[in-house]
């Protein structure tokens, strides 16, 4: 069979992640690798998880419930917690206002199905999260820089206000703002990633997109503003649990391709989510944001201490990632296949962020996985491959 001829005109933009690719070829333990923008599987509460898993199987009503088909929207408790959750960060709503997905991935493809027409034009941060261009790839999208709000006529502009993937960097309180305004004047809606929010480790937590836009509004049906978060980061992405909170009209139609597309997130799943987070969800934040924070430290000291000056790089104030600027004669794709050969580093060039693959001179570095001598020496022996002016 001549397959591709076959395959629907939405396959031709769909390409393998560069990162999952390069992944596999990083299971070496000589290779200090920091690549995989994942958490420290160290640190997933695997007992408690046991124990929250055994509680809901042992008790028959909650066994029959966990294991049945459940509605679309999600585990009421579960959305109910996350509404809290997202009341902390400045967000007046309710159970209502929310919609549990597979991981927040499944939650920007949702967005795409929703909102993307082939050519229609998304507005993102240039780079940005590999796997939202992925996402809205799928639904043929365009794509056009979020300085152009006010030239191009956007479906909705993608934003990750705290400590992007892959830069780290977050957007101050003045830039919401401004961003909040331009995009409100503009009547384009913001989608806001909201992945690494619990790790912060430095500096005060700023509302979110979508509080600002609810304050400005008068509530959260008037705003422009859809916000999807997971528990990948601060529970476990095995789990896929995630989430989008949105207006109600949004909410609704979420609702109907959820239906479609896999009726609804294991309701098992759900159920020990809830009892996980509800229990333990500030003690365990706290504990690995303690954890986090030393390794980005000791990232940031050990960039200090050998890389030339004719580097820079960003200083996330939490998340994973600190993102490098080479001098412009350096492509670090390149500078990969070296490092992993002679030194045995690895990192993401950071061309694949991009959505016309500029950039070829940066690229990204995780410290969410090595420990503080490790990530020191592995910074050590990427600084020897980098030349000094
Ligand atoms: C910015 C951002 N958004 C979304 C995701 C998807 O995460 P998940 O589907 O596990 O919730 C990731 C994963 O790395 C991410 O970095």
């Amino acid at each position: 069979m001549e397959w591709s001829s076959h395959f629907s005109a939405r396959m031709a933009r769909m390409r393998a992640s560069e990162i999952r690719e390069l992944l596999k070829l990083l299971d070496r333990p000589d290779v200090i690798s920091f690549a995989g923008g994942i958490p420290d599987p160290a640190l997933f509460p695997a007992e408690e998880l046991a124990a929250a898993s055994q509680r809901i199987l042992s008790d028959p009503a909650r066994a029959r419930a966990a294991l049945q088909y459940s509605v679309s929207e999600g585990y009421l408790p579960l959305r109910q917690w996350i509404a809290d959750y997202m009341g902390r960060r400045g967000l007046s709503c309710t159970a209502d206002h929310v919609v549990i997905t597979n991981g927040s991935q499944q939650a920007l493809d949702f967005l795409g199905k929703l909102f993307i027409t082939p050519g229609d034009t998304i507005l993102t941060a240039s780079p940005t999260y590999l796997g939202a261009l992925q996402a809205f790839n799928a639904y043929e999208a365009d794509y056009a820089s979020l300085s152009e709000i006010a030239q191009v006529k956007a479906k909705f502009a993608y934003v990750m206000p705290d400590f992007e993937n892959p830069t780290g960097t977050s957007l101050t309180l003045a830039e919401r703002e401004v961003l909040i305004e331009a995009s409100a004047a503009h009547s384009v809606p913001l989608v806001e990633d909201n992945a690494y929010d619990a790790l912060r480790y430095d500096g005060e937590a700023l509302p979110s997109l979508i509080a600002l836009a609810a304050q400005r509004a008068g509530g959260i049906d008037r705003a422009h503003v859809i916000s999807c978060g997971t528990f990948s980061k601060s529970i476990a992405p095995a789990l896929r649990l995630g989430w989008i909170v949105a207006p109600r009209p949004v909410i609704e139609k979420l609702v109907l391709i959820n239906q479609a597309s896999d009726l609804h997130v294991s309701t098992f799943t759900q159920m020990l989510m809830y009892d996980i987070v509800s229990r333990i969800f500030d003690a365990h934040t706290s504990k690995i944001r303690e954890v986090y924070k030393k390794r980005r430290d000791a990232m940031l000291a050990a960039l200090e201490k050998y890389m030339p000056d004719s580097v820079s790089w960003t200083r996330p104030e939490g998340g994973m990632f600190v993102w490098l600027t080479l001098p412009s004669g350096i492509d670090a794709a390149v500078l990969l296949q070296r490092a992993i050969e002679s030194a045995h580093v690895a990192f993401v060039p950071g061309a694949a962020f991009y959505p016309d693959r500029a950039g070829r001179n940066t690229l990204r570095m995780s410290f969410a996985l090595n420990e503080p001598d490790r990530a020191a020496e592995g910074v050590r022996r990427l600084a020897g491959l980098i030349p000094k002016s």
